[in-house]
């Protein structure tokens, strides 16, 4: 039995100030309400497991184990597996980053990524810029490193290059620290939107006149999906290349429980961030390294890519048709060139943070409420929907129960 002074210990009392400012994300708590498998979801910001290729993933598992087991199953250096560093490395060459393996660190997926960076470069009190809505982990990230996320407009080409000028200009009349722009460039979570080249080169010089760094978050760029609306994906690292630090993973592409993310930046940043890995996991899985390693020197990834595209471009006309077909009158929803997600407005009056609970038990249909993608303004009347988890069939279907849901709240 404890003594009663080791039962009045409160562990709490114990908590870094760090820790006090953890918080969940919204979204993760909301897990038991959109992850049930009885409820049509537009929630799930997951990409669609039919898209993994279990089988070519299962061979190369089989080729780790039989052909290197004493390395596969062994620790590894902080940066990770080099046959991997180097295949990631010679892709983000092909996409204009000036990178080599030694400047690539493999991370447990992009979010531990951003993590690293974060630990790098933000003290308490510092201000990162971030979209308006911009990615709920990130915003979780931040905020267990008590910086402090400001909201940035965007115009229809992409971030808007004036308004974060000024914003800058305000925070720093106001002695506020500004280190970072926060940016999922290609086909964002939450919104779906994606940047034109113009509105890059110039986010990418203002960026560097300000001396704030890019932390260019991209798990999305290789699903453009609608090559006409001449959205540009080339990286903001290719144009900024001392200020940007580039995160990518393999989560939405071919498997988000592999947890194989990358991060590229300038060596200095780079040698810091493996630090902080070193401290936080000693390195990532040399197993899932070597078998991805496998899978992409064993497999036409190019071609999966081209399928995983073609799957995504369907599910996502199919649902904004059915979507414009059954909401009400003055919804309107972003038409996304890539990704797996669309923002939605609703009508004056609809508030869809209240609304869900109630949404779920009447239609069993999930979707997310924009509020906790948004740091600033006000989010009541959007949601956000993913095309990329349910069959067409249960697209349609769950569109008109939601279409047929808010109509009713409107009338
Ligand atoms: C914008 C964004 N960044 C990072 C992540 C996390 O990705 P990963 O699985 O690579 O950690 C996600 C996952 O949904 C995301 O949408």
């Amino acid at each position: 039995m404890p003594t009663t002074a080791a039962a009045a210990l409160s562990i709490e009392a114990l908590f870094s100030t760090d820790a006090r400012a953890f918080v969940p994300s919204a979204i993760r708590a909301l897990s038991p309400l959109i992850n049930d498998p009885t409820v049509i979801s537009f929630a799930a910001g997951v990409p669609n497991p039919e898209t993994f290729p279990a089988g070519e993933l299962s061979k190369a598992c089989a080729r780790v184990l039989a052909d290197l087991p004493k390395r596969a199953l062994q620790y590894d250096a902080t940066a990770g597996y080099l046959p991997l560093r180097e295949r990631v490395a010679a892709r983000s060459v092909a996409k204009g980053i000036a990178t080599s393996a030694a400047e690539t660190l493999l991370t447990t997926g992009s979010q531990q990524g951003l993590d690293l960076v974060s630990r790098v470069l933000l003290d308490p009190g510092d201000v990162v810029l971030v979209e308006v809505p911009t990615y709920v982990g990130a915003l979780v990230t931040l905020a267990g490193r008590r910086a402090q996320p400001v909201g940035v407009l965007r115009t229809a080409e992409g971030i808007d290059v004036d308004h974060l000028v000024a914003t800058v200009a305000r925070l720093r009349s106001e002695g506020r620290r500004v280190k970072a722009l926060y940016t999922i460039p290609n086909f964002q979570n939450p919104a779906g939107t994606a940047m034109k080249k113009g509105a890059k080169d110039a986010l990418a010089e203002a960026c560097g006149r300000l001396r704030i760094a890019v932390l260019e978050d991209d798990p999305y760029g290789e699903l453009l999906f609608d090559e006409g609306g001449g959205w540009d994906t080339t990286p903001l690292a290719s144009r900024l290349p001392s200020a940007t630090v580039y995160m990518g993973s393999f989560s939405k592409t071919l498997s988000a429980g592999f947890r194989v993310g990358w991060l590229h930046g300038p060596n200095e940043l780079m040698a810091k961030a493996e630090l902080a890995k070193q401290a936080s996991d000693l390195c990532s899985s040399t197993f899932t390294h070597a078998v991805l390693d496998s899978y992409l020197g064993a497999c036409d990834y190019e071609a999966h890519l081209a399928g995983l595209r073609g799957f995504y471009r369907e599910r996502k006309e199919i649902l904004l048709a059915a979507l414009r077909e059954h909401f009400p009158e003055g919804s309107r929803f972003t038409d996304p060139a890539g990704g797996l997600f669309s923002w939605g407005e609703l009508p004056e009056g609809i508030d869809t943070k209240a609304l869900l609970a109630r949404c779920v038990a009447e239609t069993r249909v999930a979707y997310v409420p924009g509020e906790p993608f948004v740091v600033e303004g006000d989010a009541r009347r959007f949601l956000r929907v993913t095309f990329a988890k349910e069959s067409p069939e249960k697209l349609v279907e769950g569109a008109r129960r939601l279409g047929a849901f808010f109509r009713a709240e409107r009338a």
